[in-house]
């Protein structure tokens, strides 16, 4: 999902929920600070770089007051108490201040930029190692939004927002001490106002978050139809629904504009009553000054930076509905980023392991009594009772009617799922004892729909095979009869294909996936309907480069089209998850009514038509 990178418009607030501002959520957090603390020292001193900041913001209408009120002053004790040594004096902090922002700018973007970097790559190494079953719940706009959205809300907080509240505490207090050091009774008058006006803007203000919030709810819905329908476009044109899509997605922006302009309203409302009040008990507050001054009891100068100082600590309290807001929103990332972080991961290495010898398969395979059910659809039994024995070197192939549930043994057999029943063994040895990663080095899987990466095609296929040199890359491609279509390409082996690059056709994409897995060069190879989007001649080519290719390994062929597999070793008949018959082409045939009998028939038929 794209979205842009951590800014304060909606788009952030329409993917961030919030999360409960209680104990427990805060104390939950305190986890992120495990990621600050190799940054410790950084993150420290730009907290004491920002105590300094608000200190320094705080002395300047201090200095404004001494600056007015040297004008009625009679004798200058020293230079820096006349008018031009204040102004010195001015000048010199906001030198300094202009370091100091400089410096709390630097640190805290390294601190936020490294976290932000170090949380990104925990949460990508977890998602990555989870096992199959994790995917097939989630939506992967959902994941990377985790990545994305959730992330930049972090770092928004550890960059922006922790530093603001801290200089918002701090202006505050040392905004309200002074206050009462300048007038005690000005401060008095002021106080019993603005705590008023506070409460007031916070229930306000919540209650225009839940607004907003609704907004930005149907803002995501829409979005989702935007996504879909452009994922799904040919669909779309191919069904000429392009004026029902339209109508779609414009009603729901319409109801988002409803939405947002009622939200807008009350925002405008919030604001003008804000603006009123404030500046009322400003008015207030130096129209009852006036009387005091009169009295001889302030001066213009402290009159002013009783001002100035009211306007800051209002601002800052203001600014606390803010922070609470933003506060909850990480508070919600968070929780997320944590409970993605709690996952259990599959027991993948993640170092390039050299092939241990004590895992070095010689390829006998045994599936005994299987049974399985996709954990995301546990009421349905998908493979019930399957036995399927190979030996070393042998080739079976399964075949069956859609549905049938042969995928799902090729999944098994990579151990993406474990079975729930019966054991999978490979040289006798139980599946689960041999390292996942050790295991799947010895597999190569052709998938029935062939997914290209972004990038050329030489990358895809050294994928196989990540340390091949180019002359392997080539001879792999030969021997799957791709490197003709590739070279027929202006760039050849670096044409880009994937999502922003060329698209090959089915059959160019199941020659690449071949010739990725020649290069692997297995011990088992797994082809789930590897030549189903070739046409005959480039079939028996492909076919007979997989014929090379399956000599003296193991290997597991899913076809529909019976005439592959005439040669198998051993043909395993699946139909709803059990195994029907089982045998060579020949003892299948001479099955009386048998299904594979039947579908031979039906194929044989057709062919001759
Ligand atoms: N990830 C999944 N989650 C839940 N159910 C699934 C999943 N993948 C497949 N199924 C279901 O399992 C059953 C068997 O699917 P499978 O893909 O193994 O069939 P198949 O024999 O390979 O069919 P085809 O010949 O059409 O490829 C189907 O009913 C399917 O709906
Ligand atoms: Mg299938």
């Amino acid at each position: 999902m794209a979205r842009p990178n951590h800014n304060s418009n909606g788009s952030i607030e329409a993917e961030v929920p919030k999360a409960k501002l209680s104990k427990k959520n805060l104390r939950e957090s305190l986890w992120l600070f495990q990621y600050i603390k190799p940054y410790r020292v950084k993150f420290v001193l730009g907290l004491i770089v920002i105590s300094l900041s608000s200190a320094s913001t705080m002395a300047f209408p201090y200095l404004l007051k001494q600056l007015l009120d040297s004008i009625t002053t009679k004798s200058y004790t020293n230079y820096f108490t006349t008018p031009s040594g204040i102004a010195v004096l001015m000048v010199a902090l906001l030198i300094v201040q202009m370091f100091i922002s400089f410096m709390r700018v630097y640190l805290f973007t390294q601190v936020g930029e490294n976290v932000v970097a170090d949380l990104r790559k925990d949460m990508y190494k977890r998602m990555i190692t989870m096992p199959m079953d994790f995917f097939s719940q989630r939506r992967v706009g959902e994941l990377s939004s985790r990545l994305s959205a959730d992330v930049s809300q972090i770092q928004d907080t550890v960059t922006t927002t922790l530093s603001e509240i801290l200089r918002g505490v701090l202006t505050l207090l040392i905004g309200m001490s002074l206050i009462f050091v300048l007038s005690t009774k000005l401060a008095i008058l002021m106080l019993s106002l603005v705590p008023i006006l506070v409460v007031i803007a916070l229930v306000f203000s919540k209650y225009i978050r839940k607004m907003s919030k609704n907004t930005q709810d149907q803002l995501a819905d829409s979005n989702i139809i935007v996504q879909e329908s452009l994922q799904g476009i040919s669909n779309v044109k191919a069904f000429s629904n392009e004026g029902f899509e339209i109508k779609r997605y414009s009603k729901s922006i319409s109801d988002v504009v409803k939405l947002a302009i009622k939200s807008g309203q009350l925002r405008g409302l919030f604001i003008s009553f804000m603006l009123f009040s404030v500046f009322g008990i400003i008015v207030l507050l130096v129209w009852y000054a006036t009387g005091m001054m009169q009295q001889g009891l302030l001066t213009f100068g402290k009159l002013t930076a009783f001002v100035v100082y009211t306007v800051f600590v209002s601002g800052s309290m203001a600014g606390f509905a803010e922070f609470f807001s933003q506060l909850q929103k990480t508070l919600g990332a968070t929780q997320r980023v944590r409970e993605l972080l709690k996952e259990t991961p599959e027991p993948v290495s993640i170092n390039d392991d050299p092939l241990f010898d004590q895992y070095k398969l010689s390829g006998s395979v045994t599936l005994d009594h299987v049974a399985f059910r996709y954990p995301s659809r546990p009421e349905i039994p998908v493979i019930k009772d399957v036995s399927i024995h190979a030996k070393q070197g042998e080739q079976i192939a399964i075949v069956g009617p859609s549905g049938a549930g042969k995928s799902t043994i090729a999944s098994i057999l990579l151990r993406f799922y474990d079975p729930e029943a019966g054991r999978l063994l490979f040289d006798n040895k139980d599946a689960r004892d041999i390292p996942i990663t050790q295991l799947r080095k010895q597999l190569a899987l052709v998938p029935q729909d062939v997914l290209l990466f972004g990038g050329s095609i030489y990358e895809n296929i050294i994928y196989g095979k990540p340390d091949a040199t180019k002359e392997e890359v080539e001879a792999a491609a030969v021997k799957a009869n791709a490197h003709n279509f590739i070279k027929g390409f202006p760039e050849g082996y670096d044409t880009v294909v994937g999502e922003r690059g060329v698209k090959l056709s089915g059959g160019q994409r199941q020659r690449i996936a071949i010739a990725r897995a020649i290069l692997k060069d297995p011990v088992i190879l797994i082809l789930d309907e590897a030549t189903s989007s070739l046409d005959s001649e480039s079939e028996a080519l492909v076919q007979d480069a997989l014929n090379n290719l399956m000599k003296n390994r193991t290997s597991f062929v899913i076809a529909h089209r019976l005439s592959t597999i005439r040669n198998a070793d051993k043909i395993v008949v699946l139909e709803h998850g059990v195994v029907k018959e089982a045998g060579t082409h020949k003892q299948l045939l001479e099955i009386e009514g048998g299904l594979y009998k039947s579908l031979s028939t039906l194929q044989f038929e057709s062919s001759v038509n």
